[in-house]
């Protein structure tokens, strides 16, 4: 590969369709996948696991010290393991989403991640989905999008998915939280993905994507 990996940074409201079409342009354009909010969920539900109270930042930020993780990249999608284990189902549950939230609000949280994040590159090109990644992790990027939607389609978007979630409590604690809220971040593209499908967002991203790639005068 030459020159410097390029990031596609993708932002936005939960169930907005970030998951989908960054997975879905990564695999159109060859890039690596990285899913930060996995990583959020990892220490939520070792914190969990491991017994710390939740609203003990000094404890959690002392196990970001203590715990034994590894990025690890495979089928072009990067994760975190824990003691070599990579939790998969156990991020997703309704234990470990109540409990991400107050992790993610830590500063010593974000930046321990941030650091995390940015060793991603190593993987080569990469698509990294999340709340501030054109804000605080790869601000450089010039590639940036912020999707979003009507919170009632997002709301019918987590029902088809068998997911029980209050969205306008979580938009208020991914906006509101003193450190990398999620904001739309200087010269990203915003999407309303509310009308569109996957097909048509990604078709959309895609067309920005090599744009400007062709402007770069790169191989896309
Ligand atoms: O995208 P998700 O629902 O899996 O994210 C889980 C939580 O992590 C959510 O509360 C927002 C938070 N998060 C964050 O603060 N920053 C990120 N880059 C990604 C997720």
């Amino acid at each position: 590969m030459k020159g410097k990996p390029i990031v596609i940074a993708i932002d936005g409201t939960s169930a907005s369709g970030k998951s989908t079409n960054a997975k879905r342009v990564a695999a159109a354009l060859g890039y690596t996948y990285v899913d930060t909010g996995a990583m959020y969920r990892t220490l939520a539900w070792y914190c969990v696991q491991q017994q710390i109270d939740l609203e003990d930042v000094k404890a959690i930020t002392a196990t970001l010290k203590k715990w034994k993780t590894k990025l690890v990249c495979s089928d072009k999608a990067v994760y975190l393991t824990v003691d070599g284990y990579h939790p998969v189902k156990e991020i997703r549950t309704s234990a470990t989403s109540a409990a991400v939230p107050k992790v993610a609000a830590i500063p010593a949280v974000r930046s321990w991640m941030k650091k995390v994040q940015r060793e991603c590159v190593q993987f080569g090109n990469i698509v990294m989905e999340g709340r501030d990644i054109g804000s605080a992790i790869f601000p450089e990027t010039d590639f940036k999008f912020y999707l979003d939607a009507s919170l009632d389609e997002r709301s019918r978007r987590r029902e088809a998915d068998g997911v029980v979630e209050n969205l306008a409590e979580r938009d208020k604690k991914d906006t509101q939280r003193a450190v990398s809220p999620l904001v739309i971040s200087l010269g990203a593209t915003l999407v309303n993905t509310s009308k569109l499908t996957p097909e048509e967002t990604t078709a959309m991203l895609l067309e920005e994507i090599h744009a400007k790639l062709a402007k770069r005068k790169l191989p896309s």
